[in-house]
């Protein structure tokens, strides 16, 4: 399906990367296929090495030389970039946008055309080829996009087409999820450095610790509940952690937590201009 389809990142950061990364080791394009765009001419000096892809500092040309363009700049310069660019986008193309917060209406306004615009949120290991990358369609796209999405995304981990209502919650929950288990296993390292044990110890042990307990999520048909419920012997040591974790409750935390990074999307969304129209 993307035989001969170029493809332009527009923002090549880190996920622009991941992606690009993806495509190539999965050999679902040809590099010359691909394109990236970003201010930094040492930064693209590094892609067009690493992965012998076209590169370009003029993100017109980008949007012109391609048949697929994904927007992966920063949701808060994307309105700018979008403004700039959109008497280079032509009908026939497929836009995909990565951005956390920007809907598919305001990409559409912007591009017209009744280009096909795809939402799509990604995440961090994608980096490892282990994204989670639900995706939604904008009012143009159809089974042919969505197909083309899923494509592009499973080179980086695994796709799951959903409604565009439930991007913001996805934003907060598997987009920005990576950073919650780092930020345990911050605790989990400190933990292990006051109670004595040298950091590249500790670091170790809560890194295979990680893994492991990772795997067994993923490759066993038991519940969180059930795994970790495996593991709490009646007043032994986990259950100690546990009932301490219990009582200033921390799973409450979680939620509310999980809480604001939804509403930090959605206000990234509403903080954009309304979407454009002439
Ligand atoms: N990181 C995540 O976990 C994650 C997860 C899901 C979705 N996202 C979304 O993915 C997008 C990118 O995130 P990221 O973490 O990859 O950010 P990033 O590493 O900062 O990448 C964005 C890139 O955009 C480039 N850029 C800035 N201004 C530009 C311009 N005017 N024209 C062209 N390129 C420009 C920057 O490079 P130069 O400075 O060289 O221009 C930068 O490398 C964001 O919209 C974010 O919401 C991120």
């Amino acid at each position: 399906m993307l035989d001969r389809l170029k493809i332009g990142v527009l923002g090549a950061g880190n996920i622009g990367e991941a992606l690009i990364s993806g495509l190539v080791k999965a050999s679902l394009v040809e590099a010359k296929q691909l394109m990236a765009s970003r201010r930094s001419e040492v930064a693209l000096a590094y892609l067009a090495d690493t992965y012998g892809i076209r590169t370009t500092t003029d993100n017109c040309e980008l949007v012109l030389e391609n048949d697929i363009i994904i927007l992966a700049a920063k949701p808060q310069i994307l309105p700018s970039i979008l403004e700039d660019t959109e008497h280079c986008f032509r009908p026939g193309q497929v836009v995909i946008t990565v951005a956390a917060g920007i809907s598919t209406a305001f990409v559409e306004s912007w591009v017209k055309n009744d280009i096909p615009v795809i939402r799509v949120m990604p995440n961090t290991p994608a980096l490892v080829g282990q994204a989670m990358s639900p995706y939604c369609l904008g009012r143009h796209g159809s089974a042919v996009q969505a197909l083309v999405a899923a494509q592009i995304f499973s080179a980086v981990g695994v796709t799951t087409q959903v409604e565009e209502e439930m991007l913001d919650a996805i934003t907060a929950l598997s987009g920005s999820g990576p950073a919650y288990f780092f930020y345990l296993l911050e605790g989990l390292i400190e933990a292990g450095v006051s109670m004595g044990l040298p950091e590249h110890l500790s670091r170790a042990l809560v890194r295979q610790t990680c893994y492991g307990a990772a795997k067994l999520v993923v490759e066993t048909t038991r519940t969180p509940q059930q795994l970790r419920a495996q593991v709490t012997s009646p007043q032994g040591t986990t259950h100690a952690a546990i009932s301490f974790l219990e009582q200033a409750s921390t799973k409450e935390l979680i939620k509310q937590a999980v809480l604001k990074a939804k509403e930090r999307a959605h206000e990234l969304g509403a903080g954009v201009p309304k979407p454009h129209l002439d």
